[in-house]
């Protein structure tokens, strides 16, 4: 066969011009100790803390915003600011640290007095069930693993009760009361019953526990976009919004990487001694990072829910309450119910104004998420107004997508070593990983796990 010379020799040129930058306009060649991907929790803190200990930075953010899964808003006519994302933060001292610096002033958390009523959202029944919270018994397992609350450092082999399914945890440690509490303080984990055991003590730990006697903080506004508002205005034009990495060069040789950067104001070129990877490791999302096989290998593993949050007004509901989803069947489910479904309809601080989280094991369309709540508050409406024969639609006022959320891996793959493989990653092709699916899903503890890793990533700098 005839090779068309001259189209290899052309796609030879354009895959090395890109990373060239004498392709590129001066002001569009970004040359920096470390370039940030992801904005959210453990990007921006990674980000800020790097500029405050003396290095350069760029942040690459795909949303015209920062905070991940932070979402919060400002009623127009109260002026009132409310948190339907991420609420509390875990007050330990790398927390205070980060909100001193940022001067974000916050206040204890304690959980509200809205009541709550238990409902089968398939039907809107009320169900009057009763939730265990005794989790003495759940504690005392958690705390024979303690390097599961900052670490995935397991022993190997990995200690058998860590790979149970959950439900079968439940069932050799008579935990069936407490279940229910379980499920749902794991927010926007989908089967739950089949999660492993670890990730189930990943989900409700000890930064979690420790909330509930007053361990956790929250923004004194009830805006926690405030804290990316502050960390956007020390970072300035380092941000990068609505951009995405769409090609990149990582030396094996310690010469950094090159990025090549797709902007609103056209592609960018980003020159950086080292790499710091916030973004949830999907292949999809990791594709333009030119992987090796090992990352290639552990990347393709990952499963994990779709989780999409919404605020809700005209509700037809009484102010005051929470509206659970629950399950009569108490013997095989613990009351808990089937997704995808919202796992709760509650009014936020502004009276009249509801958010809803909802969970699906697979990826839903806005259209279809909100058809689905929409029915269920229909549901809840007959119910909370004495069998009412008419209802309404709410109005949906705001609406974001978490997924993917909570990415794990089978327990073969885990026995198999995933998570030292993973960690293994640390600095290799000058690349350096955070973010849930290394560690954990506490705020807290990932900017704990961050900051462990800025020593290392400014010694990687000095030494190239
Ligand atoms: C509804 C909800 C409530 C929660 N409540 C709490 C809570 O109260 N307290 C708590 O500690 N934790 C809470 N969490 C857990 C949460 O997972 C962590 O707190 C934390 O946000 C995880 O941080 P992260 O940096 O891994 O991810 P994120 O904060 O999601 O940041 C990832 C960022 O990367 C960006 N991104 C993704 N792909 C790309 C790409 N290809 N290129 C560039 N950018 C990209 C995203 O837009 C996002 O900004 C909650 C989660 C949800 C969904
Ligand atoms: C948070 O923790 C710090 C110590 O790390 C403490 O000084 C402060 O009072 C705590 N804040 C709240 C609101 O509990
Ligand atoms: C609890 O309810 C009272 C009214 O009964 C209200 O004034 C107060 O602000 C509420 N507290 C919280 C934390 O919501
Ligand atoms: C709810 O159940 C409890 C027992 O679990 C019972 O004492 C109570 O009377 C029940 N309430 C209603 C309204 O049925
Ligand atoms: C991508 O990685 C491979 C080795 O894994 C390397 O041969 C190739 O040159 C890299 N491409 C770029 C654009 O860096
Ligand atoms: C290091 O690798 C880069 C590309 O990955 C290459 O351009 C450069 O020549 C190499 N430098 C040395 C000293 O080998
Ligand atoms: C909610 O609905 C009420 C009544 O229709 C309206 O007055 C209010 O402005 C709405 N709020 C929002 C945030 O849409
Ligand atoms: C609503 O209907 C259910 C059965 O359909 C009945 O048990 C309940 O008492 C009714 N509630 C009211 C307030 O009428
Ligand atoms: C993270 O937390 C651990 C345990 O509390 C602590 O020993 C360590 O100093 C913290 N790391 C940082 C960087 O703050």
């Amino acid at each position: 066969m005839r090779v068309p010379t001259y189209s290899i020799l052309y796609f030879g040129l354009a895959a090395s011009s890109q990373f060239d930058p004498r392709s590129y306009a001066t002001e569009d060649v970004i040359v920096r100790d470390v370039a940030v991907i992801g904005g959210g929790s453990s990007g921006t803190y990674g980000a800020v803390n790097l500029q405050r200990l003396g290095k350069s930075v760029v942040l690459v953010e795909k949303e015209a915003y920062l905070g991940g899964h932070v979402n919060s808003y400002t009623d127009p006519a109260t002026r009132t600011s409310l948190d339907y994302g991420v609420q509390t933060f875990w007050n330990i001292t790398t927390t205070h640290d980060y909100f001193e610096y940022l001067d974000i002033p916050v206040s204890v958390w304690t959980v509200d007095n809205l009541t709550n009523v238990y409902a089968d959202f398939t039907r809107g029944d009320a169900l009057n069930i009763s939730v265990g919270e005794d989790y003495t018994v759940y504690v005392e397992q958690l705390n024979k693993y303690p390097y599961i609350e900052w670490s995935w450092d397991l022993p190997n082999p990995v200690p058998s009760d860590l790979l149970l399914p959950f439900s079968e945890f439940v069932e050799k440690y008579s935990q069936q009361d407490l279940a229910y509490s379980v499920y749902f303080n794991a927010q926007g984990t989908t089967n739950f019953l089949n999660q492993l055991t670890v990730n189930v003590f990943k989900y409700v730990d000890g930064s979690f526990l420790d909330a509930l006697s007053g361990g956790d903080v929250v923004t004194s506004d009830h805006n926690n976009w405030g804290i990316f508002a502050k960390a956007l205005a020390l970072l300035g034009s380092d941000v990068l919004l609505s951009s995405t990495v769409v090609s990149a060069q990582r030396s094996t040789n310690g010469t950094g990487v090159s990025l090549v950067v797709q902007t609103p104001t056209g592609n960018k070129l980003i020159q950086a001694s080292q790499l710091l990877i916030s973004i949830p490791p999907l292949l999809e999302n990791m594709q333009p990072f030119n992987l090796s096989t090992e990352e290639s290998d552990l990347f393709s593993q990952w499963d994990y829910g779709a989780y999409y949050t919404m605020l809700i007004n005209n509700t037809g509901l009484p102010a005051g309450y929470r509206f659970i989803n629950a399950v009569a069947d108490f013997t095989t489910d613990f009351n808990i119910p089937t997704l995808p479904a919202p796992y709760q309809v509650t009014e936020s601080r502004v009276t009249g104004l509801f958010y809803v989280w909802y969970a699906s094991p697979y990826v839903q369309t806005q259209a279809e998420v909100e058809a689905a709540v929409s029915e269920v508050v229909q549901r809840l409406q007959v119910t909370a107004n004495g069998n009412s024969t008419t209802t309404h639609a709410p109005t949906f006022v705001e609406f974001r997508s978490h997924t993917p959320f909570k990415l794990v891996v089978s327990a073969d793959v885990i026995e198999d070593g995933f998570y030292s493989k993973l960690e293994a990653l640390q600095g290799q092709q000058n690349t350096w990983y955070t973010g849930a699916a290394f560690l954990s899903h506490s705020s807290g503890i990932l900017w704990n796990f961050t900051a462990s890793l800025l020593p290392e990533i400014i010694s990687a700098i000095e030494s190239s």
